[in-house]
């Protein structure tokens, strides 16, 4: 594992030094022996771990050859994304947060049938590995169909907040993506708020079709394929990171 001197960006503490946790269930099912198997043989080996406090990560470095570019998913269910991403972009690096063990299971099989090099896996709270990105590291970041929390009181679990869009700013290099997509109505106004407000970053539709359809470089996860199979409509955002020198200086 690779690190590298804290850059520019002050990480904050970590773990529960974040305050409320923001994800649900970690295990759900018993998992098959084939994801079992994967767990224990090719996860060790895919699985990037922190530095000590007050180091950063050098994520390129988690990969066998450098990558032309890093991209990161947070929360990425069971992998259909990520995969399909992976499988088209080889000399991309992903990096892919999960929690979920079922999820991150059933990804590792993919990643182990498609023999793919260029996935890497953090198996714990998204924030925790943000703090450990160098500035301006990755290219790409993607938060799909994050969990909505829809009742009032839980609004605060929302991945989507200040905090975590200035980690994702701060990750993010000048030029860089940042998607998104939520069948949610009431988190789908919320995101929008939550980025048009946010200095770092503008939205790139320019007609309705932008946002309403899903782009050919983006496949569909279970998860859209059951909001849409309840009659749920997702959005489909991306975001550029605008360059440092022009962010604005108030938010909104
Ligand atoms: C509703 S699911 C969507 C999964 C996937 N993106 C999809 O579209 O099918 C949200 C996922 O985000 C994961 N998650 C939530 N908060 C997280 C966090 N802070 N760090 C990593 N994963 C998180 C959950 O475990 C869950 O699998």
């Amino acid at each position: 594992m690779s690190r590298m001197s804290r850059s520019t960006g002050e990480r904050g503490p970590r773990g529960l030094g974040h305050g409320r946790r923001l994800h649900g269930r970690r295990t759900a099912h018993r998992l098959r022996p084939s994801q079992q198997r994967a767990m224990e043989t090719l996860l060790p080996r895919l699985q990037v771990t922190l530095p000590p406090e007050g180091a950063l990560l050098d994520p390129a470095a988690l990969f066998e050859e450098t990558p032309r570019a890093l991209w990161l998913e947070i929360g990425f269910g069971a992998g259909e994304h990520l995969v399909w991403q992976a499988q088209r972009n080889p000399d991309i690096g992903f990096l892919g947060a999960e929690v979920f063990h079922d999820g991150i299971a059933k990804m590792l099989r993919h990643v182990e049938e498609e023999q793919l090099t260029n996935v890497r896996v953090f198996t714990d709270d998204a924030r925790e590995l943000l703090e450990c990105l160098p500035d301006a590291s990755l290219d790409r970041a993607f938060l799909l169909f994050p969990d909505p929390w829809p009742k009032l009181r839980h609004h605060k679990r929302r991945f989507v907040q200040p905090e975590q869009l200035d980690a994702v700013a701060r990750v993010l290099r000048d030029g860089g993506e940042f998607r998104l997509a939520t069948d949610d109505p009431g988190y789908q106004r919320w995101m929008l708020i939550q980025l048009m407000r946010h200095p770092a970053f503008e939205w790139t539709a320019e007609r309705p079709g932008d946002w309403r359809e899903r782009p050919k470089d983006w496949p569909a996860t279970r998860y859209e394929l059951k909001a849409l199979g309840q009659g749920r409509q997702p959005v489909y955002l991306r975001f550029r990171r605008r360059a440092r020198q022009d962010e604005t200086s108030s938010r909104g």
